[in-house]
């Protein structure tokens, strides 16, 4: 993006772009996620008659040759609802949380402190617009629970039927901070990096596609660094069934991070990161590449070029 200030486009276009940027990364990669999910609610020493995964390419196989291979796309129809809501308002809530920081701290350039806390908060909005649909997901990927569930609608009427409809919810707090760690390290980067490679002559699309490519792909890396263990507790949280009267063993992020590490050690903070960090790595960059590319697309439209 270029340093001259660009008239903003309406929400409609970014939700546009994020769902076309969204959807595409995601019939790629989604059976990374699969794993990942597998891997992160899997605790303790193997169970025999169950499945253990010994990391990602056995877990792979094991669900191919045991379940099939359809598995791998089980519970993909919630978050293709969730993609375009979730990258509209992570880019949108980005430009709108950067012009109010920038605002409040009466400075009217973005700087590496405000990329960072831009980020942050936008994490922690699109928290609230994808937890309900990472519950579902959740749920439908757990093997214990496959049998339980019908598809996406049946979750959500079995969960508020017998959950109550605020267990919609349940994962709100630990969604919160996964999201606010990925997008402070996401959008951090970005600014960061841009700032580092060599400019971009206006124009040059090949230029502009490799920078964020570049740029994206580390924001993405660095994002799963900082927020995979509060990805595995909310995998936690969120796979539990709420039992009235019944104290849940995982139910606040920060001190579930506690009790994993005390009975898994600290390496299970990081379960599912391989898988993870290869969809959210790469992904990261893809998203950013489509996102400006559509954007720019809508904005010569409107322009008339
Ligand atoms: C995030 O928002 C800031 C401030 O509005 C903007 O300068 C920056 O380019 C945005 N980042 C991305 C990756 O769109
Ligand atoms: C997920 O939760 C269900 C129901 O609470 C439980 O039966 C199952 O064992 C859990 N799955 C894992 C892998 O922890």
């Amino acid at each position: 993006m270029s340093d001259t200030p660009q008239k903003p486009l309406p929400f409609v276009y970014q939700f546009a772009a994020g769902a076309v940027a969204g959807v595409s990364e995601i019939l790629v990669m989604y059976p990374l996620d699969v794993l990942k999910t597998r891997i992160q609610l899997q605790t303790g020493p193997p169970v025999p008659g169950v499945d253990h995964y010994n990391g990602m390419f056995d877990c792979f196989r094991k669900i191919v040759k045991n379940e099939g291979a359809s598995r791998l796309y089980r519970g993909i129809s919630a978050p293709i609802l969730m993609e375009a809501p979730k990258r509209a308002t992570k880019f949108a809530a980005n430009d709108s949380w950067g012009a109010f920081y920038r605002n409040l701290f009466g400075v009217d350039k973005q700087t590496q402190g405000l990329a960072t806390l831009t980020g942050a908060t936008a994490g922690a909005t699109e928290a609230f617009v994808v937890v309900p649909f990472e519950l579902v997901k959740i749920r439908l990927q757990d093997k214990a629970q496959a049998h339980k569930y019908n598809g996406m609608f049946d979750v959500v009427k079995k969960i508020v039927a017998t959950e109550g409809p605020l267990a919609m919810y349940n994962g709100l707090e630990s969604t919160m901070w996964r999201h606010i760690l990925w997008n402070a390290g996401y959008f951090g980067c970005i600014f960061q990096v841009r700032a580092q490679l060599p400019a971009v002559e206006p124009g040059n699309k090949n230029q502009q596609t490799r920078n964020d490519l570049i740029a994206g792909t580390i924001g993405g890396i660095t994002g799963t660094i900082l927020n995979t263990p509060m990805d595995v507790v909310k995998s936690r949280i969120q796979n539990t069934t709420k039992v009235p009267g019944q104290v849940a063993k995982y139910n606040w992020a920060w001190p579930a991070l506690g009790t994993v590490m005390k009975e898994e050690g600290f390496a299970a903070l990081y379960k599912g990161f391989t898988p993870k960090v290869l969809r959210l790595g790469p992904g990261g960059g893809i998203l950013l590449v489509v996102y400006t590319g559509v954007m720019d697309f809508f904005r010569k439209m409107r322009d008339g070029e």
